[in-house]
């Protein structure tokens, strides 16, 4: 069969188990991931049950293993039907213990293992099953997206929320930024019926909601060294090739620049980026497309989708699930108020951290790697992930070396690591989730991921032996 038509297919099939259950009247349980694809793909799940009329419970966790399944026997004991969002495909084995029970899992991660024979109502819909790219094409708030619409024309209203959830997994990498895929086809729809628009622009942090010195200063994707994470040298910057960053002691919003002043700034930042180091290709990267969502004020941090996944992001690390869930389901007043302030909350957390980072403070220099060691400062697991990825992606260190993030796991007597290649080493022969797997498996511990991101979970007592198993396995391809 096609790979169109099996997705047709797994779709109407969760559709058509989601109806009927809505027939029984008996609640669901929802299990989603914390991050901003788990957050935006549970939200929409959540608006589907509604649209149903089922009652429901939601959970959102770190990852779905033994301990957290253990941690929520009781709310699995007690429901008959089980909904996962962003997770559980890599998971069949574990899951396969509810055989009585319905299980709809909506996820985009590589499916593991086999189904126990005994499991009966199971269905899936994960783009990898369709020949559709998961990592570049679709993510599961796309796919929880595609079954909320062939429920009900209407719930194109979620369109916005799906693509957050895409440029939250990091899909937009077709040229330029777009999303591509399935993704493409949730723009092209939210285009035509007014709730999206895409637009070639400047691609700085909250341009249209915040004054253009902070907006420099706040973007991370292109990294801009010297600027970001500085205001004061943005503000200089700014003066640097003419461009007044205040009038009359307010400063100014990137709205308010003249044609002339756009040019300036554009290719002001492009040189800039070029003269510090970074290749024409990377600095180019300041220009994109952009979503945005007219029916949010434009002002408002959910105008741009970007702004809006990090602010989603946020709720998710710090543990404000309920926050983000609330905003995604529309709530522009209580809830946008609070996911702003834990979205200010984290980045100051976040610079803190950077700030330890840069100046040495937590890092160690192995002769294969760095290690920043979160755990003398309290990095939290759910944060490290990102800072691994930060010091990576900008060279925030000085050579560069696959890096190490480590820090104490929220399960007791356990360390959390993250580990990350910089651009350049990328196809250079090294695989980081094979080297985690392998020295975290050494030590007791279990790890994987991808070659140029991937994780572990190790016991407290054996770091020093698994860093340095780490350093034989990183450069012993096979
Ligand atoms: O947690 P972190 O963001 O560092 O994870 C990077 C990648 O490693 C993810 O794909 C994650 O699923 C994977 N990972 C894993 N096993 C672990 C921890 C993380 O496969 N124990
Ligand atoms: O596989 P998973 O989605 O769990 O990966 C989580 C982490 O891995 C994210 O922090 C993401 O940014 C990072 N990642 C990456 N490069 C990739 C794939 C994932 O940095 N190619």
């Amino acid at each position: 069969m096609s790979a169109k038509r099996l997705l047709d297919q797994g779709l109407d099939e969760a559709v058509e188990a989601l109806v009927e259950w809505s027939k029984s009247g008996k609640p669901a349980l929802l299990i989603s991931h914390y991050d901003a694809d788990g957050i935006t793909s549970a939200s929409i799940m959540i608006k589907v049950l509604n649209d149903l009329a089922i009652p429901f419970h939601v959970k959102i966790v770190n990852q779905l293993d033994e301990p957290t399944l253990r941690r929520l026997e009781k709310l699995l004991e007690r429901h008959e039907f089980l909904i996962f969002t962003d997770l559980g495909s890599g998971q069949r084995n574990l899951l396969s213990r509810y055989a009585d029970k319905n299980i709809l899992v909506v996820d985009h991660h590589q499916p593991i293992g086999g189904l126990a024979d005994n499991v009966k109502a199971w269905i899936e819909v994960n783009p990898r099953l369709y020949d559709i790219n998961g990592n570049t094409e679709a993510c599961a708030s796309t796919m929880s997206y595609l079954i909320a619409r062939r429920l009900s024309s209407s719930n194109i209203s979620l369109a916005p929320i799906a693509i957050v959830g895409a440029l939250g997994d990091m899909q937009d990498c077709g040229e330029k930024g777009q999303l591509v895929g399935l993704n493409r086809r949730i723009v092209e729809e939210g285009v035509k019926s007014g709730y999206v628009s895409e637009e070639m622009s400047l691609r700085l942090f909250g341009l249209r909601s915040k004054p253009l010195v902070e907006c420099i200063a706040r973007t991370t994707n292109p990294y801009i060294p010297g600027l970001t994470g500085n205001e004061r040298a943005s503000y200089k910057f700014l003066k640097s090739i003419g461009i007044e960053p205040e009038v009359n002691g307010q400063l100014r919003m990137f709205s308010s620049l003249s044609k002339e002043e756009v040019r300036k700034l554009v290719t002001g930042l492009i040189k800039y980026m070029i003269d510090v180091g970074l290749s024409s290709k990377e600095a180019e990267r300041i220009i994109g497309y952009v979503y945005l969502f007219p029916r949010e004020k434009p002002e408002s941090p959910l105008f741009d989708a970007r702004e809006y996944s990090s602010l989603v992001n946020a709720c998710g690390r710090l543990d404000k699930y309920g926050v983000a869930i609330a905003v995604c389901l529309g709530d522009r007043e209580e809830s946008l108020k609070e996911a702003i302030q834990v979205a200010n909350m984290y980045r100051e957390r976040l610079g803190r951290y950077i700030r330890l980072v840069v100046s040495g403070e937590i890092v160690e220099e192995y002769e294969g790697f760095y290690c920043i060691h979160g755990d003398i400062v309290g990095i939290e697991e759910k944060i490290i992930g990102t800072i691994a990825s930060i010091a990576a992606s900008a060279t925030l260190l000085p050579k560069g070396k696959p890096v190490i993030a480590l820090t104490r796991a929220e399960k007791e007597g356990f360390i959390k690591v993250s580990a990350r290649l910089p651009r350049a080493l990328n196809r250079k022969g090294i695989d980081l989730a094979r080297a985690l797997r392998f020295a975290a498996e050494k030590v007791g511990g279990a790890g994987g991921g991808h070659e140029v991101a991937a994780g572990a979970q190790i016991p407290i007592e054996r770091k020093r032996e698994f860093l340095e198993l780490l350093g034989e396995s990183l450069y012993n391809a096979k």
